[in-house]
């Protein structure tokens, strides 16, 4: 695995790999990595000749300041992870490199209603700065592909946008979820919870099955909630919604919405840590 720090090595290489017909698979990540980042590798491996994969903790995209300065850093480890996955090349910028003229000015995006719906609105600003950061690193990396997880469902619908905004011939493969054993989605944050947090943090995935399991039944968005309250959890939300558009779907009483493709979203704190899943239904 060769590591790039400067953007400009990166393009001067990968310039090199495409000239020889290589087609070049991204995996974009904030690191503290775990099996769910390398089934990413392993997906991009599948299709690209070429895998790179980028670590950047991204502080425009935190909206609370908290969490950016505890964000997990395993850098060591995840090298290690990366090279062992086969990954082909890892860019390790500094922020200067991403955002030589600081982060004030940066472009903002037209995201429509994706950026007034659940993380949008829990989160304000935070789909800006995963489009800022994923500009930069789309424009230097020039995919063919990207790979990203399902994990964060409207994180890739917002990257979709604007991949269509940038008009940009990126493709973009939303991965499934990997879960621990318990059924807790893998997830960089989860290293930060209490072991008594940990024990309790599977009420989720609970929450979720239930939902997939009784749609359509009254009161079940009621029923997961109560899962994940007794549980400790403090929750932004627990949503059916579009699977297309993220508009909400009612509790799935009556038989037209169950016709739609949709999606049951939940994000909710234990402590200090927010965690965030879904499933489609
Ligand atoms: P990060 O949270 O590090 O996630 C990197 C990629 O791994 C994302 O596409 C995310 O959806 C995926 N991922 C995380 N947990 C997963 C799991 N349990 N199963 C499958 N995939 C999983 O998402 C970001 O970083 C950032 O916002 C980024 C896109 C890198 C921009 O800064």
């Amino acid at each position: 695995m060769i590591l790039f720090k400067r953007a400009e090595d990166l393009t001067g290489w990968l310039r090199e790999q495409r000239s020889g017909g290589k087609s070049i698979g991204f995996v974009p990540t904030m690191g503290a990595l775990h099996p769910g980042h390398i089934s990413l590798i392993d997906i991009s491996k599948k299709s690209a000749e070429i895998t790179v994969c980028s670590v950047f903790v991204n502080p425009t995209q935190f909206n609370d300041p908290k969490d950016f300065q505890k964000y997990p850093i395993t850098i060591e480890k995840d090298i290690f992870l990366l090279e062992k996955a086969g990954t082909d090349a890892l860019f390790l910028p500094e922020a200067v490199e991403l955002y030589p003229g600081g982060t004030k000015d940066l472009e903002k995006y037209e995201l429509g209603r994706l950026e007034t719906l659940l993380e949008g609105k829990y989160r304000p600003g935070h789909f800006q700065g995963v489009c800022q950061v994923m500009r930069r690193l789309l424009d230097i990396v020039a995919p063919d592909d990207l790979f990203m997880g399902q994990k964060d469902y409207q994180q890739c619908m917002v990257v979709a946008r604007l991949l269509h905004l940038m008009k940009s011939s990126t493709r973009l493969h939303p991965c499934p979820i990997v879960r621990e054993a318990d059924g807790l989605a893998m997830s960089s944050r989860n290293m930060r919870l209490t072991e008594r947090e940990r024990e309790k943090a599977p009420a989720i995935y609970r929450a979720l099955t239930l939902v997939k399991e009784e749609w359509g039944k009254p009161g079940v968005l009621s029923r997961a909630r109560a899962i994940l309250e007794e549980n400790g959890f403090r929750i932004d939300y627990v949503e059916i919604a579009d699977a297309g558009t993220l508009e909400p779907v009612d509790d799935g009483i009556g038989a037209g919405s169950r016709q739609k493709r949709a999606v049951v979203l939940v994000a909710a704190f234990l402590g200090e840590i927010r965690l965030i899943d879904n499933i489609l239904l």
